[in-house]
This record gives C-alpha cells, structure tokens and sequence, in this order.
C-alpha cells in the first residue's frame, strides 16, 4: 500500500521545532512528510494538495478549490482553534474530516491580550504615567480555551472578572471564579476592559457594533484577539467619534482598509494592532497545536478517531 503523505501548508510558518517535531511523528507512523511554508499564492497550495492524504494547516485558506486539487486527501487539521479559514462543509460532502486542535494555542492568545491591555493602560511604554489593570473590570465574551486563560492571569492581577456565554452553563463560569452575567449587553455595561473570544461564525459576523460597545463604562477598552470580522466597523468608528475614552486593541488589523485609515488620521493613540496576527505565535504554542494535529491525524488514521472532528 503506499505510504500516507502528509502535509504541513503554513504562509505563517510553524517555529521549527515544531515542524521537526510534526515531521519526526509523521515518519515514525510510516507516513511522508511534506512542507510548504511562507507561500506567496494559493495557486502554490493548490498545487502542493494534489497527491496528499492529510494536510495541516494554521489560518490558511482550505477553499472547494483546494480540496478539488486534493483527490486523495482524507484529513485536514486546522492547528489552532478557528476554523472559519476552511469549506468545513464542502469537505464533509467530499468525505473529508475537519478537526481543530482546541485549547493547544490558547494560553498564547490569553498572554497576547492581557499584554496589550498592560501596554495601552502604560500609554504604549511612552513614559507617561499609566493606569493598572488591578481592580478594573474585565469581561471576556464567550467563555471558551483562551476566555479561560485570560480568567485565570486576570485573576493573578487582581481584575474583577465577568463573562458571558450563551453555551457555557453558569455553574463552569463561577468554577473558574468569575461571575457570570445574563447577556452580552450587561457585560459590556459593567466592564471597562472587554475581551472578545468568539469564533467567527455566520452569527457572530459584524456582530459587535456600536449599541454593545456604547455601553461601556468610562475609560473603556475593548481587545480583540478572535477575529477581525466579528467588529461591525463603521460602528466602531462611531464609537470612536462619539467617546474619547474608548480604546481598541487588535490582534487582526481591520477588515476595510478604509477603517484602518480613518483611525491613523483621526484617533492615533487610541488603538493598537498587530503587525500581523501573533496570538498563536509562540514556540510553545506551535509546538503544542503542530503536535497535537500529527497525533489527531495518526489516531484518524490508525484508529479512525474522530473526536475533534468539527464537521461531522
Ligand atoms: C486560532 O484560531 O487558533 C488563532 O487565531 C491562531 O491562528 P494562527 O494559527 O493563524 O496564528
């Protein structure tokens, strides 16, 4: 029979020790290796599916083109939590399994919001006197891996700690010691510092706009590591407009470029980005969602394991 190809297609590439570590599993299990990392199109993935049985994949693009150049292809994992980069559902009706690797990068994205919400409550380390984050409010929408993580280094700081999560029973919430409240509206009503940490879904889509961010007590400042299109835009904008308290913290530039310019030219100061998304981009974090993807698609493989398969 011939050997299983796997491979790793990164334009974000893994840290090396994780590639090597995702190499050294796929061979040890009989399977080849393969590695396309920083490509410039997608015609070069397109290319590089065309043979392979599994593929690993961090934010890039799985489109109903991708999985038509990959006729063999029977796994796809997304290294990471989000999987709305792939065709989850064109990949069920081709027989393909879709899987995440959850919580494996997770207390990387926590470190990465609780670090800009130090960094702007500094002033952006310019050397003018700050605020602490010790005893502000803090709510973290949608209480999934990285909410739990943010939680658990609030807590260390001494943030007072609400969340809201439609899915999540209350009882989990107040177990990791914070206080859960009754809707999205409340939360952003009592918390100065809101972290968004829902996935991006049909629903969630633009779904933060200027009637929940309005509602923020003075001095407000809203970070978002999850995903660039869940902000509806312009109404950030008008927020902005309207209150010269609020700040914006992002781990995803915005999704117009149009936004991005306006707050250049007329809210410097008051927001910051990332150069490009590093929630996840730490070695450990890498390390452990590169590693977990490997092992997810051995135990597929050999055991026909399904257990986070996300388009069942
Ligand atoms: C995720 O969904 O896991 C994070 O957003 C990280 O994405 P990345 O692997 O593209 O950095």
């Amino acid at each position: 029979m011939a050997k299983k190809v796997v491979l790793v297609a990164t334009v974000k590439p893994f840290a090396p020790e994780a590639v090597e570590g995702i190499k050294k599993l796929a061979e040890q299990a009989g399977y080849e290796f393969r590695l396309l990392e920083k490509y410039q199109d997608q015609n070069e993935l397109i290319q590089a599916v065309k043979d392979v049985n599994a593929l690993i994949v961090r934010s890039d693009k799985v489109t109903k083109e991708v999985i038509d150049a990959a006729p063999n292809l029977e796994i796809i994992v997304r290294a990471g939590a989000g999987y709305d980069n792939i065709d989850i559902q064109y990949a069920k009706e081709k027989g393909i399994v879709v899987m995440n690797t959850p919580g494996q990068n997770a207390n990387a994205v926590a470190e990465l919001a609780i670090g800009m919400m130090i960094y702007m409550a500094r002033n952006k380390f310019n050397g003018k006197p700050g605020t602490e984050l010790k005893g502000k409010t803090l709510g973290l929408l949608a209480f999934g891996n990285v909410a739990r993580n943010v939680a658990r280094i609030a807590k260390g700081i001494g943030m007072d700690i609400y969340a809201y999560d439609a899915f999540v029973p209350k009882e989990v919430i107040e177990q990791a010691g914070v206080k859960p409240v009754n809707s999205q509206e409340e939360l952003f009503e009592k918390c100065q510092y809101v972290s968004l940490h829902l996935p991006l879904t049909e629903q969630t889509r633009k779904s933060i706009g200027y009637d929940l961010i309005i509602r923020m007590p003075k001095n407000a400042t809203l970070v978002n590591t999850a995903r660039a299109e869940i902000i509806n835009e312009p109404e950030l904008l008008k927020v902005f407009e309207e209150r010269d308290d609020f700040k914006y913290l992002s781990d995803i530039k915005p999704v117009d470029e149009q936004t991005l310019k306006t707050l250049e030219e007329k809210f410097a100061g008051r927001f910051f980005f990332t150069p490009k998304k590093m929630g996840a981009q730490t070695r450990e974090a890498n390390i452990n969602a590169g590693l977990a993807a490997i092992r997810q698609i051995i135990d597929y493989f050999e055991k026909g394991i399904t257990r986070f398969q996300v388009n069942k």
